[in-house]
């Protein structure tokens, strides 16, 4: 027989297969091919990305399931069905947009739910639990679609969220990776490491986007990544993005961001930091930090004497500070 893991990969196989069908053929799934029309999702991409819908009601996936003999407890263990108090199974993403997740072969180890309007019950996203074809921490959504390219441009873009990154595709825009909504975890950037070591981090210009930044900038110069941040104008994502201003508005964006350093300096003086000298001082610490964690000494001095150049303190003095975040890095 198949291994455990094969069963799973084939159950998430057939159902993928299942909800791309609702969204393309079912009476019931114009709503959902509407609702992709006013995103301006074409159906090509729909198909790319095997997108589907899961049809409203209890037990629409139960039934095919049991149709297609397919074992109900390996769809619990995938958490495609729930089960209730007197033991009888519903559909978990009823009535919402599907986006299959894959692994970086093109396997299907996920799923991810969209509510189809911002006012029904329930989280926007619902994703599947983990399981042994399922951990979290070690996907990157889109990655199977944008390896070649990333090899290829040796850089990628890491945005947040699932529509960022299939209309970016749409646009032509492929060298792409999403983190689905977390800061990157080391397990992310290790994956993506793979293929280049040169990011662009493209964050929603909402307080969330920016601290997710913040915090996977030195998960990846841990893994002696590149990093560089590109902004978007508030509240725009790259989807809404894209969208109104079109590809080559998005590439100037691209070719505009800064490096770390740049990033979190400016992120500092719009909170603030530098009109009091004690926020000041731990500002400059804070800037000095990520330093330490580049393998690089040339990068690093390059990077202190641009400290130096803007806030007019001297190198010796910012070395100092170097040299005690390196003791910290050991
Ligand atoms: N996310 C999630 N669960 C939520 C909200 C968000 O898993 N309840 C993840 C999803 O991967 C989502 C990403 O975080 O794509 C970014 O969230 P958000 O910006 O709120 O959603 P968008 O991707 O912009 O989705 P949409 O454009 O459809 O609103
Ligand atoms: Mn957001
Ligand atoms: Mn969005
Ligand atoms: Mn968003
Ligand atoms: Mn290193």
């Amino acid at each position: 027989g198949q291994s455990e893991q094969e069963t799973l990969f084939d159950i998430n196989t057939e159902v993928a297969r299942y909800f791309s069908n609702n969204l393309l053929n079912d009476d019931e799934g114009q709503i959902a091919r509407e609702y992709f029309q006013k995103r301006n999702i074409k159906v090509q991409t729909m198909r790319a990305f095997g997108l589907g819908y899961a049809l409203n009601g209890w037990e629409n996936l139960v039934s095919f399931l049991k149709q297609k003999n397919i074992d109900l407890e390996k769809a619990l263990q995938l958490g495609l069905i729930g089960r209730n108090k007197d033991g009888r199974v519903y559909d978990k993403l009823a009535g919402r947009i599907i986006f299959p997740i894959f692994s970086p072969n093109g396997r299907v180890v996920a799923f991810a739910g969209r509510k189809l309007r911002e006012d029904d019950t329930g989280a926007k996203y619902i994703n599947s639990p983990e399981s042994i074809i399922y951990v979290k921490g070690r996907v990157l959504y889109g990655l199977s679609f944008a390896k070649d390219e990333i090899r290829k441009l040796d850089k990628a873009i890491i945005v947040e969220g699932y529509m960022d990154l299939i209309s970016l595709y749409q646009a032509g825009i492929k060298n792409v990776v999403a983190v689905s909504g977390t800061a990157l975890t080391d397990e992310q950037a290790q994956l993506l490491s793979r293929y280049t070591k040169n990011v662009v981090l493209l964050f929603d210009a909402d307080t969330a986007g920016i601290a997710a930044s913040m915090r996977s900038i030195e998960i990846l110069l841990r893994k002696d990544f590149d990093v560089k941040i590109a902004t978007l104008p508030a509240g725009e994502d790259p989807d809404s993005f894209v969208n109104k201003y079109g590809k080559e508005e998005f590439e100037e964006t691209i070719k505009r961001a800064e490096n770390f350093l740049e990033y979190q300096t400016a992120y500092f003086e719009k909170q603030g930091m530098f009109v009091d000298p004690t926020k000041a001082a731990e500002a400059i610490r804070e800037l000095v930090k990520p330093i330490a964690i580049i393998d690089d000494e040339l990068k690093r001095n390059i990077l202190i004497k641009a400290i130096s150049k803007k806030f007019n303190l001297r190198e010796k003095l910012l070395e100092k500070e170097l040299e005690k975040a390196l003791e910290q890095e050991k």
